[in-house]
């Protein structure tokens, strides 16, 4: 199976950051968003990847090319377990680009991704949105696909206060955690929302999504949505996802990934606890703000 990494967005709601690179590229503790997802791509038995970008994106080619210049420099300053992490990062996956013209919106991203993908199933993986669990997210959708042999998309449960930043669907548990889907809305204001599971960044489609991409006008935001043309899907399965998932295109989401990653490297954990622990004391007994600053 193929995947297609939509990744031309602006990066409004991490804006300054994104002005000038790809939110993609913002790093969760030591490694580039979009490399996370290009791992679980690859640990779901998917290694041929196409990446929709836009303008500012170079950096997202440049992290996964060769560089030979880096390599020759780490090899002979012996730091061999960089050349290593370096070098695997090449290694990972076949990954093609396309330009993405105009921001038409997310469905349209996947359009572009048409020829490359041809009449097969493909899984879409947002490249904004990193995913942990024990199977990953996307074989998650993958099994599904294969036992009932319609698309799949992964779900959660949001508060209600956040529907409204999400696709949002209606449907029935037909087995523990598997939905059949009657109703997809984009965006819908919290009082139109027909439940509070949110579509969360992981899909695998059939290729029919293509011509019903192309039939569907601009939904929210003047956008092409991508939930909207799911909806025209003859039938859709959901599943919510035994995991976590972190959308990390807004800056305090970003922010508690980057430490959750952080408490999970063994070098980084005690340091940091530490740290935390400092702040927060002082942020409670220091009388004023000059006074918190936290010896390193
Ligand atoms: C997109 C999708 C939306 C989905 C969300 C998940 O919205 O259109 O249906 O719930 O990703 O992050 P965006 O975040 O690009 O506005």
């Amino acid at each position: 199976m193929k995947a297609v990494i939509p990744a031309a967005g602006f990066g409004t709601r991490f804006l300054p950051a994104t002005k000038a690179q790809p939110k993609e590229m913002l790093p969760v503790f030591d490694k580039p968003t979009i490399q996370y997802v290009i791992e679980e791509a690859v640990a779901s038995g998917i290694d041929d990847i196409l990446i929709v970008t836009g303008k500012n994106k170079r950096s997202i080619e440049d992290h996964f090319d060769k560089s030979f210049e880096l390599e020759y420099t780490l090899k002979q300053a012996g730091k061999t377990k960089y050349l290593k992490q370096v070098q695997d990062i090449t290694d990972l996956a076949d990954i093609c680009y396309i330009r993405q013209k105009e921001q038409k919106g997310l469905g349209d991203a996947i359009y572009c991704a048409k020829k490359h993908v041809g009449d097969e199933p493909f899984a879409v993986m947002l490249g904004d949105t990193i995913t942990k669990g024990k199977t990953p997210c996307t074989k998650q959708l993958i099994d599904i696909y294969n036992k009932y042999e319609a698309s799949a998309i992964s779900l959660e449960r949001v508060p209600q206060e956040k529907v409204e930043r999400y696709g949002i669907i209606k449907g029935v548990e037909i087995e523990q955690d598997v939905y059949q889907i009657d109703e997809l809305v984009e965006k819908p204001p919290v009082n139109e929302a027909p439940s509070n599971l949110a579509i969360m960044g992981r899909y695998v489609l059939t290729p029919d999504i293509f011509d019903k991409i192309k039939e569907t006008g601009a939904g929210v935001g003047g956008e092409i949505q991508l939930t909207d043309a799911l909806a025209k899907l003859d039938k859709i399965y959901g599943n919510t996802f035994e995991g976590k998932t972190y959308d990390i295109g807004n800056r305090l989401e970003w922010l508690k990934t980057s430490i959750e990653f952080a408490m999970d490297d063994e070098e980084s954990k005690n340091d940091l606890i530490n740290y935390m622990k400092e702040i927060i004391c002082l942020l409670y007994t220091s009388p004023s703000p000059r006074d918190r600053s936290v010896s390193r």
